[in-house]
């Protein structure tokens, strides 16, 4: 049996892959502590694991005993929350609790998961700090950078995955492998591998096969915003899949004066845009990246007509172009859109994240909508067992922010099948233990308390009928 915490909980991504491991591996396991701060993301695991983890981690002292740590803590640098201290000093920031915990429990070892960033965070210093510190109490790690398409799930999303275990020399099979750049890039290379490579190891799972089959009428496109796609691409809307809506420059997109967001916009007005938005970054024009703001004479070196100022001002008005100190600039955001990237069914989605995973979309039966709730439940490889809040909005944020089911089932189960000594030790016969005490403002409510291993008889009977520890 693993006991083990599950910190920064969210909706449990970690934990049930996990558990699934263990259980791939018949392997006892047992959540003893979670945490998490968010009301509707408590909510989600309470309706899943019957345990509510409301509780600031950064507030809590007392644990019970526990083998194993797991915790996608969100990355912060160190270097200004540390800075009288110089860049080693993690107090203020998510890590430090977690540093905080191992060094006091020592648990014999732990997950950490994060993006991708971390590696390079504040020139790679953040990175540097938090592998120092957990060799320095007494931690071997192994990290992999991996991409959850190469794991079943049809989405490209490249995290870190850390693991330690505590004076023990350990190994891992997995490689990293960060994947295809693009879902583009994605199809391509899935393509020539299905046709030259027989015996593929990797399944790779795409759009297509996560879709729901009916969904409710409140997904779909309005008719407005369907009308405006159709007068830039035409009646067949499969030309959106894997475009992007979005007011820069970008390959495969549509802008906001295309499809007349804000007011409908003539020819010249699409062009003028379009022109200025492909030429204002380059050096003629000034030497820093950024979309630079242009003046009419500037601009009159690529847009060539006429009708300059008159296009100009009218772009003004409605709101597509700015004019600061007789400087351009497009107004550019893309929350303007009902969808802001349609996916392509036949490869892999974007990253979902907590922000805009609310305005996913997809082309089907001839009609554009936005992606349900389960489909990105499923993008995360969360199995449909696994119930929803009727919050849509709130589940959207959930899967945005969620740790891929599989991938997580993957490493631990490298780590179980390399590594037997280890996991013998780690999950060696336990001595019941006790609950921790909890404050009044840590109202933490463990799992249906009779499925906790008890002292005694007369904890049970408390615990039973206080129901909250
Ligand atoms: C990247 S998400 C974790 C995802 C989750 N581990 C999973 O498996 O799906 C980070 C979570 O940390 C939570 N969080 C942030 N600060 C916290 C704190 N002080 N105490 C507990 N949880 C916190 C956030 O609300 C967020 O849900």
């Amino acid at each position: 049996m693993i006991r083990f915490i599950d910190l920064f909980a969210g909706t449990g991504g970690i934990r049930l892959g996990f558990q699934e491991a263990c259980k791939k591996h018949s392997i006892g396991s047992e959540c003893v502590y979670s945490s998490e701060i968010d009301k509707n993301a408590c909510a989600s695991y309470e309706l899943n694991f019957g345990e509510n983890p409301f509780s600031d981690i950064t507030k809590v002292n007392e644990l019970p005993d526990f083998d194993f740590m797991l915790a996608g803590f969100p990355c912060q640098s160190f270097s200004y929350a540390g800075k009288r201290k110089g860049f080693g000093d993690t107090r203020g920031t998510l890590f430090f609790d977690v540093e905080r915990l191992l060094k006091k429990y020592k648990p014999k070892g732990f997950l950490l998961e994060n993006v991708r960033g971390l590696t390079t965070h504040d020139k790679g210093r953040t990175f540097e700090t938090i592998v120092n510190s957990l060799k320095s109490i007494g931690y071997n790690i192994e990290y992999r950078l991996l991409n959850s398409s190469n794991f079943g799930v049809p989405q490209n999303r490249v995290r870190i995955y850390i693991v330690g275990i505590l004076n023990g020399n350990f190994t891992l099979n997995l490689n990293s492998d960060v994947g295809a750049v693009d879902s583009h890039k994605f199809k391509e290379r899935n393509m020539q591998k299905s046709l030259f490579d027989f015996g593929e190891v990797v399944k790779h799972k795409i759009v297509k096969e996560i879709l729901e089959t009916e969904t409710d009428i409140k997904y779909q496109c309005s008719e407005k915003f369907t009308n405006q796609l159709k007068n830039v691409i035409g009646n067949d809307l499969t030309k959106l899949n894997g475009v992007r809506l979005i007011d820069t420059r970008n390959g495969n997109s549509i802008h906001s004066w295309e499809l007349g967001i804000k007011g409908e916009c003539s020819t010249d007005e699409i062009e003028f845009l379009n022109l200025l938005i492909a030429n204002r970054r380059k050096k003629i024009f000034g030497t820093h990246q950024d979309g630079k703001a242009l003046t009419l004479e500037q601009i009159k070196t690529f847009y060539k007509k006429d009708n300059i100022l008159d296009v100009s001002k009218s772009l003004i008005k409605k709101g597509y172009l700015s004019n600061y100190d007789n400087k351009h600039n497009p107004v550019c955001g893309n929350m303007s859109f009902e969808v802001f990237k349609f996916l392509d069914p036949e490869s892999i989605s974007i990253t979902l994240t907590a922000s805009d995973t609310n305005r996913l979309g997809i082309v089907q039966n001839g009609k554009a909508r936005r992606l349900t709730p389960r489909e990105c439940a499923r993008l995360q490889g969360f199995p449909d067992s696994y119930q929803l809040l009727e919050n849509d909005n709130a589940v959207y944020k959930q899967m945005g922010n969620a740790v891929s089911v599989p991938v997580i089932e993957a490493v631990i189960s490298d780590l179980i099948e390399n590594n037997k000594n280890i996991i013998d030790k780690l999950a060696s016969p336990k001595k019941p233990y006790t609950l921790p005490s909890r404050s009044k403002n840590q109202p933490h409510k463990p799992k249906l308390v009779t499925e906790y291993v008890f002292a005694n008889a007369d904890e049970k009977e408390s615990t039973t009928t206080q129901q909250c520890i």
